[in-house]
């Protein structure tokens, strides 16, 4: 065979990998409003930058006559490439080949990339679209998973790892996107369950279909177990790449920063009006956000999952944060189980990754009752307490309105080493609100009065002049200022800017033992 032939060859071997299961398979894909593997490739990385590896890899099985049903490349497809110029490693299932299931050597590509990503210091976007594992390889397939999970478990606070579902995600296979940071599901074609619906009506006679066990909508505002979900792929991909936007390549670096177009200085006079006179009606956070971050982009993680804490990606001066804030208008913004648990994992993400904290506090408390008491709301509560006492990335916390009790303390107070921590003229930080506060104190008081009710206010206002400000707080150095509402902006830029070069350490260990 002459050169020219082999390079010929090689061309066509390249050609058939690039078909995967073939055109027919394709077609299938295409009409469920999938895209195929490579198309998920292409239209995620910049144009051109993909770098394949292992396309000629095979599966190894010779049981069940999979020796005559072999493909180029195997059910996923595997390289490199870059997003707006920086590298990103990258796998995607192609559901084309055998269901995209995961065979021995699928797991080897995939173990592949995950390695090289952990050599270089960048992330791993998987895509994942497969009927779970390679029924035909039995352990084989099972040992390439925990190869696999073992590696997401390694890399976890070391370079960021997302995962994209767009097709099933189902089984044990649910625990390698479960163990990333961000879980993206498409709605109406895709789902991620342990066991499918016929195993649930089998063991508990529960009859429920696909998309009410575990599809988008499900596990975005039920489970929590994914953070996004888009109508389709092409917003998925698009939201993919948004969210790498704000991300460092590692544990070792910063974020890219963006030049800001926005005026530091920016003031918005509605910040100076938006508290209601009247403590018990809310407003909503997401004007105080909008007004405050750079050009009012913010990406929200979670959007609908624990509403009464809201968190996500935001620019300050061109550089990336995280912003946790309470939202008053979504059961008072007070915390709870799901609450805690959403913001400490992204408390924790943030600080993995070097990215600043900013924190907008308005919180009555921690929801009361059995259902939270008995749901181990302690050990939640603990979490996101653990979160912000244990991170060290620049902390900057700014408390509108109410800060009482527990919640003031878990939502980055001075003392769980918040570095900048101001408060708004409107801020009441107290151990409690008045009306609890003059009920407890005074309640032999307000009994024996000839006017109860004017005694109960009265008390209320004694209470309130006393301990529902910033001043007190301030006057402890608690609060580092007492700012004015419409210069939020100004100061949170300049207190971030203050705290650019900030080392802080914790004590040497194996690792934590987090409330879990
Ligand atoms: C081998 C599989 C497969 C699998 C699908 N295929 N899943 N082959 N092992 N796990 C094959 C099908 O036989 C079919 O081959 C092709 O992929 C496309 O599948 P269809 O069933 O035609 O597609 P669709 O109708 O869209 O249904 C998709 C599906 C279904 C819902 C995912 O295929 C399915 O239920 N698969 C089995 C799911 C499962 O139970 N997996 C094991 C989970 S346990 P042909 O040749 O006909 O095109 C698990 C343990 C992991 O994963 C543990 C990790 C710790």
């Amino acid at each position: 065979m002459s050169q020219l032939e082999k390079v010929k060859e090689l061309m066509e071997l390249r050609a058939k990998a690039r078909l995967g299961g073939g055109e027919k398979r394709i077609e299938a894909q295409h009409a469920k409003g999938k895209y195929t593997a490579r198309e998920r490739i292409a239209l995620l990385l910049d144009e051109g930058s993909f770098e394949e590896f292992d396309m000629f890899v095979e599966h190894r099985s010779t049981n069940f006559g999979m020796d005559k049903q072999k493909f180029l490349g195997d059910g996923v497809v595997t390289g490199c490439g870059t997003i707006e110029g920086r590298l990103v490693y990258i796998f995607a299932q192609d559901f084309t080949v055998i269901g995209g299931s995961l065979s021995e050597t699928m797991a080897l590509k995939i173990c592949k990339v995950m390695d090289m990503a952990m050599k270089v210091g960048a992330p791993v976007i998987g895509i994942n679209d497969s009927g779970g594992a390679r029924i035909q390889e039995g352990v084989n397939a099972l040992a390439g998973y925990a190869e696999i999970f073992q590696r997401n478990i390694l890399a976890s606070g070391v370079i960021p790892q997302i995962s994209g579902i767009f097709g099933p995600c189902a089984g044990g296979a649910v625990y390698s996107p479960a163990l990333t940071d961000f879980t993206l599901m498409t709605e109406g074609t895709s789902y991620m369950f342990l066991t499918g619906p016929k195993v649930v009506k089998t063991v508990t006679g529960e009859d429920v279909t696909q998309e009410e066990l575990g599809g988008a909508s499900v596990h975005t505002t039920k489970s929590g177990v994914a953070h996004f979900s888009v109508s389709n792929e092409d917003d998925g991909i698009s939201l993919i790449r948004q969210l790498y936007s704000f991300l460092p390549q590692n544990n070792m670096e910063e974020a890219p920063r963006k030049e800001c177009t926005d005026p530091i200085a920016r003031m918005d006079d509605l910040l100076n009006e938006i508290i209601p006179d009247n403590p018990n009606k809310p407003y909503d956070m997401f004007e105080v956000i909008g007004a405050v971050v750079d050009n009012g982009e913010f990406l929200q993680v979670h959007a609908n999952y624990a509403k009464n804490i809201i968190i996500g990606f935001a620019r300050m001066n061109g550089q990336s944060v995280g912003v946790v804030a309470n939202q008053p208008k979504y059961l008072a913004g007070v915390l709870d189980i799901n609450a805690s648990r959403k913001a400490a994992r992204f408390v924790r993400f943030c600080d993995a990754f070097n990215i600043p904290l900013v924190t907008l506090v308005d919180v009555p408390g921690f929801l009361p009752g059995t259902g939270q008491e008995y749901g181990a709301v302690i050990t939640h509560g603990a979490k996101l307490l653990y979160a912000y006492g244990e991170a060290t990335v620049p902390k900057v916390t700014v408390t509108l309105r109410k800060s009482y009790g527990g919640s003031h303390i878990v939502m980055s107070c001075k003392q769980l080493r918040g570095d900048i921590n101001y408060a708004w003229p409107t801020a009441e930080i107290a151990v409690m609100g008045a009306d609890g506060a003059a009920e407890v104190l005074y309640a032999k008081d307000i009994k024996e009065s000839a006017n109860p009710a004017e005694e109960l206010a009265a008390k209320k206002e004694e209470y309130n002049k006393l301990f529902c400000n910033p001043f007190n707080a301030a006057r402890y150095g608690y609060i580092d200022d007492v700012i004015e509402p419409r210069n939020t902006r100004f100061r949170v830029i300049r207190a971030l800017e203050q705290l650019r070069t900030k080392k802080q350490v914790n004590p040497a260990k194996k690792h934590d033992n987090l409330p879990l």
